[in-house]
């Protein structure tokens, strides 16, 4: 193990954007509310596109911008709660699309904060393996969950995928500088989504499963307002770190507030805080990563730079990463 580094970054949204005007003809809500409340304007939604297909996209961006071949790569891992399949992996369906046959590949779920705990693994891997490159992606349509009646779970959530090549073959200063996962599943039926089954002759009575989204926002949002700013400074404490010593805070977008909150609790000013919930609404284990590669697209982040992940959401979980870009 020489050095774990974040070779490239790419991302991809569905074509389609839908905003609060047009939602607003489906439902009681209003541009205002949405606005005020979350930050949100527009989102993106899957029409043809499926997770494995913008994971894919992601995937063979990656390694255009990088130009590592598809043979280099040795584990693919995709981060998502809104899989194509059960089976086969939506990390599995990358890796064949992209010819990456010396790959091994999964899919994980820590819902919004699978990133980071995805970023956690591939480090691991890295390390511990023989595994010299990783593709590391966070896909998502969560469309395709949402109750498109129930006007409190379906202003706020959009799909795409954003992802990372990332190496430990490159002779460099190790990237990784300090993480703070925790998952605390008593609270987990606070926001649920996705539920699976078909009835079975052998059940008592007919079984509904629900696949819609259903969330405690405001539970969800005491959570992560108390969660994130904890696991923020358990992560700087780690490294002996002051949080001005960060110049980006990507934070998973879930509401523009919650983000504000955060600044504030950490006595940190929102420039150093990126938003673009305003374009994606919340894609889950996807935001981080498209708001990554924005932010490396247009300059802002240089190699260098302090870079601090943090994630939160179903589980629940939460989970902060610092690295060096
Ligand atoms: N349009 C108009 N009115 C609405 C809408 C809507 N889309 N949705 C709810 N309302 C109404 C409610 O019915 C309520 O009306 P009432 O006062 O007459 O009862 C009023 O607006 C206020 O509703 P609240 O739920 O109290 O609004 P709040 O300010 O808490 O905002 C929100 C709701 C945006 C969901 C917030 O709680 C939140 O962001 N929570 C966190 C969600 C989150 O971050 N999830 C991340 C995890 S996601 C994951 O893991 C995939």
């Amino acid at each position: 193990f020489e050095g774990f580094k974040i070779l490239a970054t790419a991302s991809q949204a569905p074509q389609k954007t839908v905003d609060n005007d047009e939602l607003a003809t489906m439902m009681d809500t209003s541009d205002d509310w949405i606005v005020q409340r979350t930050g949100i304007k527009r989102r993106h939604i899957a029409v043809d596109e499926t997770t494995s297909s913008l994971c894919t996209a992601v995937a063979q961006q990656l390694l255009q911008k990088s130009g590592v071949s598809s043979s280099e790569i040795d584990l693919i891992i995709v981060a998502t709660m809104s899989p194509d399949y059960l089976t086969p992996s939506v990390s599995a369906m990358v890796q064949g699309a992209l010819g990456a046959a010396n790959a091994v590949a999964m899919d994980i779920d820590a819902a919004c904060s699978g990133f980071v705990y995805g970023l956690n693994m591939a480090k691991q891997m890295l390390m511990d393996d023989q595994s010299k490159k990783a593709i590391l992606i966070g896909g998502e349509t969560l469309s395709k969950l949402i109750d498109w009646h129930d006007r409190s779970t379906a202003v706020l959530f959009g799909d795409g995928a954003g992802g990372v090549l990332l190496s430990n073959t490159v002779k460099t200063e190790d990237a990784f500088i300090s993480e703070n996962l925790k998952t605390l599943g008593t609270l987990g039926h606070y926001l649920t989504a996705g539920q699976t089954g078909v009835p079975t002759p052998f059940m008592d009575q007919q079984k509904a499963f629900s696949p819609f989204f259903k969330m405690n926002g405001r539970r969800v949002y005491q959570f992560a307002v108390n969660n994130v700013p904890e696991s923020i400074n358990q992560a700087l404490a780690a490294a002996s770190m002051q949080a001005d010593e960060i110049d980006h805070f990507v934070l998973h977008q879930a509401n523009k507030r919650i983000v504000e909150r955060i600044a504030t609790a950490l006595n940190v000013s929102m420039d150093k805080f990126p938003v673009n919930i305003d374009e994606y609404g919340n894609t889950a284990a996807a935001s981080e990563p498209i708001l990554l590669d924005q932010l490396v697209s247009d300059g802002t982040i240089k190699r260098g730079d302090v870079v601090l992940l943090s994630g939160f959401g179903g589980g629940l979980t939460v989970g902060t990463i610092i690295l060096k870009f």
